[in-house]
């Protein structure tokens, strides 16, 4: 199978979740698509969805999904997204779509956060893929340099500006072994708007597609 396959299985799995669900979350990414696009068959039985990125909105309003202020919808029963990384304790790294700051507010609104990833995505030590930060302009170089002093290898992403009109540093040659630590420092550091370790607010299942089946971490 290849990795499209395995993104579209894991989020035909992921539609179990949300059978009951009237207003949902939704993230950002090629898995997510699958998944939104796999929802037009749930119309009916949903009143609307808050997205986590101005092109799931697209992609929700194309099937037409209404999509929700998050401010006039309170908490949500669900949320569903993919991620770069995820550990056995459900810890991600997300944002390679450059969405994290949205996915991280949705997904702290949510009282389930079921995220789908294909086999490839799952690892023992978060770090292998870049650590995205979210980041003010102006202090592009200041992060850049406390993320250097925390060990890492910040390069900014060019011609990218995120729906919130901020740039993007990916951090390379980070080991992440206290996500929740380093979830904490980097966002200690001024200018950052959000990084991309999702530990204080971890998964609550994660589904992984593979060849032979969708393996459920709860
Ligand atoms: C976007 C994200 C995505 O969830 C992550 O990049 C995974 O994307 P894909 O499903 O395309 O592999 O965090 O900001």
């Amino acid at each position: 199978m290849t990795q499209d396959e395995l993104k579209r299985k894991v989020a035909e799995a992921a539609l179990d979740y949300v059978k009951d669900v009237t207003i949902l979350g939704v993230g950002t990414g090629s898995t997510v698509n699958h998944f939104i696009d796999l929802l037009a068959d749930l119309k009916g039985s949903i009143e609307g969805a808050v997205s986590s990125s101005q092109a799931s909105s697209e992609r929700l309003k194309k099937i037409g999904i209404p999509v929700l202020d998050l401010n006039a919808a309170g908490t949500l029963d669900v949320y569903v997204d993919g991620a770069d990384e995820v550990n056995a304790a459900k810890q991600m790294i997300k944002g390679g779509g450059a969405a994290l700051t949205r996915e991280k507010i949705v997904a702290e609104a949510s009282r389930k956060f079921v995220c789908i990833v294909d086999e490839t995505k799952y690892v023992d030590v978060l770090g292998k893929f870049p650590l995205p930060v979210e980041v003010i302009p102006m202090a592009r170089s200041l992060v850049a340099r406390r993320l250097v002093e925390l060990g890492g290898t910040p390069v900014w992403r060019e011609n990218c500006i995120t729906d919130n009109g901020n740039v993007i540093l990916d951090v390379h040659n980070l080991s992440i072994t206290d996500p929740v630590e380093l979830e904490r420092r980097i966002n200690d550091i001024p200018g950052v708007v959000c990084n991309g370790v999702f530990a204080l607010r971890p998964a609550d299942v994660v589904l992984i597609g593979s060849p032979i089946g969708v393996r459920t971490l709860l």
